[in-house]
């Protein structure tokens, strides 16, 4: 039977001969911004129907080559995912919740009718890349080498049925914040004109296509002043979703948190899942629920809702201080970040850069 327990697949390590000299790579993890440099190495699986996963390896960081019929070219059968290695006082370095990527990898390549790669050869994909590029994982408060695992069909065809090869790469980019502003309050563009996802859309799925849609009500946040846009149910233009790329969380007056339920159309955030999580063991309330656009811009006015942050792997825990829309502004961007949202976030990266104990056993030792 072809669904038993596959065994782990093997890598073959080729370094690179042309290691980013010291000196360049100091001045780079002094000030790594967000996704911009990448580091010397990238992990390479390939994938055939007749095959399965093989041919698993690390080697130097390169381009691809792809035949212009390339099949994600046209059709956009892509997915990927992204979670930070952390550097430890010790200067060990750890991933956080790298087996709920995995799976997450898994759902969305089910919704793109790609293949599944194994968790295990996941978390091992991982390993293998931070070994190779450990001296890339800066040690400054608050950086980390952000990991972009991604997977495209690459079969040479042109007619529309999901593709029969595919290719899994991992590459890695040193972090600071994600935003510019680092960690201060963040103003965010109400979009009524566009919709991020449909109802059985892939919403829920982290697919490059999702973000192609966004980048145009992205434009216009930009445009208003706004860091991020926040997209809104696509059959009502009522009920809030996410952002651009973050979960959202609103704090109420009695210190409830309430952050929108999981309708198939929004990305099931890890560190959605992680803040939920860690309220939910000091006490407070956590409700997941619709949440209307109105019931945020009045409750920032009338002071019910005193808190709003953004949450996702590159953005950890931003507060949000102002929402903006056609027809309205509430909240105050100069307004300090909310009390909870930043003792939420010192808890989480606690955890994740080693200052607190581990106690879900959410960290897997990379290197
Ligand atoms: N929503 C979107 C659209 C995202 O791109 C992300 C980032 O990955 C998130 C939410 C947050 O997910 P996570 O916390 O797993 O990074
Ligand atoms: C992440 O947080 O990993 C994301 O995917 C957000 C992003 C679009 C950079």
């Amino acid at each position: 039977m072809s669904m038993t327990a596959s065994k782990p697949i093997d890598f073959q390590i080729t370094h690179t001969s042309h290691a980013t000299a010291p000196e360049k790579l100091a001045r780079i993890l002094a000030n790594p911004g967000f996704g911009v440099h990448f580091t010397d190495h990238m992990v390479t699986i390939d994938w055939t129907v007749e095959k399965g996963w093989y041919d698993a390896r690390v080697t130097p960081y390169g381009p691809l080559s792809l035949d212009p019929a390339a099949s994600v070219l046209h059709y956009a059968q892509e997915i990927f995912e992204g979670l930070k290695a952390y550097r430890h006082a010790d200067g060990s370095v750890w991933g956080f919740r790298v087996e709920s990527n995995a799976r997450r990898m898994q759902r969305s390549a089910h919704r793109l009718a790609l293949p599944e790669l194994p968790a295990a050869d996941f978390v091992e994909s991982i390993k293998h890349f931070v070994q190779a590029d450990v001296a890339w994982v800066p040690s400054a408060p608050e950086t980390s080498l952000y990991l972009r695992p991604f997977m495209i069909s690459n079969e040479n065809f042109l007619g529309v049925r999901a593709a029969k090869k595919a290719v899994y790469f991992v590459i890695g980019s040193p972090a600071g914040a994600y935003f510019s502003q680092g960690v201060a309050p963040v103003a965010i563009w109400v979009t009524q004109d566009f919709a991020r996802a449909a109802y059985g859309g892939t919403g829920a799925a982290k697919c490059g296509g999702n973000y192609a849609a966004s980048l145009l009500p992205q434009q216009e946040a930009s445009a208003q002043g706004c860091s991020q846009v926040l997209f809104l149910d696509s059959q009502e233009n009522k009920y809030i979703e996410e952002l651009g790329g973050m979960n959202v969380f609103l704090v109420t007056r009695d210190h409830t948190l309430i952050t929108p339920e999981l309708t198939g159309s929004i990305l099931e955030g890890i560190t959605r899942d992680s803040i939920i999580a860690l309220a939910k063991e000091r006490g407070l309330k956590v409700i997941e629920r619709k949440i209307s656009i109105d019931e945020w811009r009045d409750g920032f006015a009338s002071g019910d809702i005193t808190e709003a942050f953004a949450c996702g792997t590159a953005a950890v825990v931003t507060p949000i201080g102002a929402l903006k829309g056609r027809d309205f502004t509430a909240g105050d961007i100069n307004k300090p970040a909310g009390e909870l949202t930043m003792s939420l976030r010192q808890a989480l990266t606690d955890i994740q850069y080693g200052r607190a104990p581990d106690s879900h056993g959410w960290l897997t030792r990379l290197a």
